[in-house]
């Protein structure tokens, strides 16, 4: 099977596929999942709060992107690889906009970008869209507004919400996003979004009405400290098992188990 491209992804809705993604920081936890056979990888500015130790993602910038955009693309992947445009860059000139994602393409490799907003952003999408820049849209809860919003929340419980973020979806699709991401969403709300667009909607939070998924990695694999959202399944408890082979390990060389020496050395 050849790479995945934005084309597939975009044809997985009529034929009823999901869409399978996830998030990757590195190379190697990229060629996991791409082994595994996700479609789409993104490199996520949830790595600020992932694996960089901030406690958001809005500390992320353009050059910590793009450094970890190019680690990921080196594993090789077949899945399609996605760069996250982080904080306040898609809110500013759409130059500097179009410059970061000239980086992530050109220099990092990556084969889109994504951009959260709605109709406000739509405008600077069909712009990335017309110099050839394929873009996944971003809406519902927003985490690069987290400062302003006070905090993490499900959106569309409200009418005027609900209309708002089919309105959001339309306008992201129109202006040319081959696919949509929708945060906390409420199900019902959601799965209304996903019938008024031709391209999948892929959740996070947003439950089984979404064309596809995607979660942050770190999630899945126990590696969040403290746990991860109520929404994501611990499918591997790698945290645990880490810790235990740190402590395992830490024993031995006190102990002087290790190194383990053949009669030849
Ligand atoms: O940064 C990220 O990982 C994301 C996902 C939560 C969709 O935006």
């Amino acid at each position: 099977m050849g790479r995945v491209n934005t084309a597939a992804i975009r044809r997985m809705k009529k034929e009823g596929r999901k869409v399978v993604c996830t998030t990757a920081y590195d190379a190697a936890f990229a060629a996991l999942a791409d082994g595994a056979g996700v479609d789409l990888i993104l490199v996520g500015d949830s790595m600020g709060n992932a694996v960089l130790g901030f406690e958001s993602t809005i500390p992320v910038t353009v050059e910590m992107m793009a450094h970890h955009c190019a680690a990921v693309v080196r594993a090789r992947p077949s899945a399609l690889v996605v760069a996250d445009v982080p904080f306040a860059v898609a809110g500013g000139s759409f130059e500097r906009l179009l410059d970061a994602c000239a980086v992530f393409m050109q220099q990092s490799g990556v084969d889109a970008v994504k951009i959260e907003g709605g109709e406000d952003m739509a405008p600077k999408i069909a712009a990335l869209c017309a110099a050839g820049i394929p873009v996944m849209g971003h809406i519902g809860l927003l985490p690069q507004r987290v400062l302003q919003l006070g905090g993490y929340r499900r959106f569309g419980k409200s009418e005027v919400e609900r209309v708002q973020l089919i309105a959001d979806a339309k306008a992201v699709e129109a202006a040319g996003a081959f696919c949509i991401v929708g945060e906390m969403i409420c199900h019902d709300t959601a799965e209304a979004i996903s019938a008024a667009l031709n391209v999948p909607l892929i959740g996070i939070g947003s439950g089984l009405g979404c064309d596809g998924q995607i979660i942050v990695s770190t999630d899945i694999l126990g590696l969040t400290p403290g746990g991860g959202p109520p929404f994501a399944k611990v499918y591997a408890d790698l945290g645990s098992a880490a810790s235990k082979a740190f402590g395992d390990y830490a024993a031995d060389v006190r102990e002087g188990r290790f190194p383990v020496t053949t009669p030849k050395q």
